[in-house]
């Protein structure tokens, strides 16, 4: 038997530790693996692809991004704009479906997010014996309790809040820490109260930012100096909007540029010098954790079983500490966002975290 795996979307830390829990359980079975490169591109005739032996899967539970390559804006791009969903043209399916037939591939398992998969269920409507998985730093999925490249991605966070603490507090500075996550604000609150800060504004609880600049002047009142405010680029001022930092192809635009907004403006209100830090695609870069290691191979493992019992149109997914699966048709298109009443904001109060609300 031969199974075919791709990677879809943003990378990750984890994607190769999928790979390697993959390769593992297919070698096992005495099935061989291709890796299809840059995603969807992969297949497009006479395909792009490696075979995935076990030497090759060898140390790479270690490694960052992905062995595969990836993409977020290749032919079978089905997410566009504000998440409109558009069909995969019938030539392109025509073709990506000629190249599994002429390699053999008798199931195809993608590792991506909501996009990825919104394409790998167009797969699956046409008869490709389809895996997903599910991967995104941002945690927005709302099938899975957690995806793999969350830990790792907050974990950037709270090193650089710990760091970003220091130079602040020498110099008596407020510091803005602007991260990622797109219309979900798991980065930003997980990482803020990991990493100490004051402030964290998300998506999900629109921010008065006369009240952030109260939070400083009370902080300064009570002989504190310097403060984080932990910013994820999706927040929002209330009856305001999101700040857009581009728009790209496609109808799609990037966020970006909140950080900045949010610090000027408290600079202006509160006399306090007051900087920025974006963190960017650090967030997305080097080594998973040791819980992303161990997800990322528990997904892939799981993906194999789930072909070897015929169960294809299912994604991975992770729910009360095990692993197991949903209709991929059920995970697609439901973000998973934080609840502004829920016991994790409501633990960042208690601990006299402010939302700016
Ligand atoms: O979805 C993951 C993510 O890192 C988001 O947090 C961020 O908004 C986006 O991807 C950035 O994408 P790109 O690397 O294409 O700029």
């Amino acid at each position: 038997m031969r199974i075919g795996l791709l990677n879809g979307g943003g990378d990750c830390p984890g994607l190769n530790a999928v790979t390697h829990g993959v390769v593992g359980a297919a070698t096992r079975l005495g099935w061989e693996v291709i890796g299809f490169r840059d995603g969807y591109e992969g297949l497009l005739p006479p395909g792009d692809y490696k075979i995935l032996n076990p030497e090759k899967a060898r140390g790479i539970i270690r490694q960052g991004g992905t062995i595969l390559g990836t993409t977020n804006h290749g032919h079978f791009s089905s997410k566009h704009g504000s998440g409109d969903v558009a069909k995969v043209p019938a030539e392109l399916m025509r073709q990506a479906k000629s190249t599994l037939k002429n390699l053999g591939i008798e199931a195809l398992i993608c590792v991506g997010g909501d996009g990825t998969l919104t394409t790998a269920l167009q797969f699956a409507e046409e008869g490709v014996p389809v895996i997903g998985v599910p991967k995104t730093i941002d945690n927005d999925l709302k099938a899975t309790a957690m995806t793999f490249g969350f830990d790792s991605a907050t974990q950037v966070v709270v090193d650089a809040l710990d760091r970003l603490n220091t130079t602040a507090s020498s110099h008596k500075r407020a510091m803005v820490v602007e991260v990622m996550g797109r219309h979900a604000g798991w980065i930003a609150l997980y990482g803020g109260l990991g990493g100490g800060a004051n402030v964290i504004l998300i998506p999900e609880i629109p921010y008065d930012i006369r009240k952030i600049a109260q939070v400083i002047r009370d902080r300064e009142a009570d002989g504190l100096h310097s403060s984080l405010i932990v910013v994820a680029e999706g927040a929002a001022p209330a009856g305001g909007t999101q700040t857009v930092e581009a728009a790209v192809a496609g109808g799609e635009y990037r966020l970006g540029g909140v950080g900045e907004r949010v610090a000027a403006d408290l600079e202006r209100l509160t006399g306090k010098e007051t900087r920025t830090c974006t963190l960017g695609h650090l967030q997305r870069g080097g080594s998973p954790t040791s819980f992303d290691r161990m997800l990322g191979t528990r997904f892939g493992v799981h993906a194999v079983k789930l072909i070897e019992r015929g169960e294809f149109g299912r994604m991975v997914s992770y729910q009360r500490y095990h692993v197991g699966s949903v209709l991929i048709a059920e995970a697609v298109s439901q973000l998973n966002l934080v609840d502004p009443e829920g016991e994790v904001v409501e633990t960042a109060r208690c601990v006299g975290i402010s939302f700016g609300d």
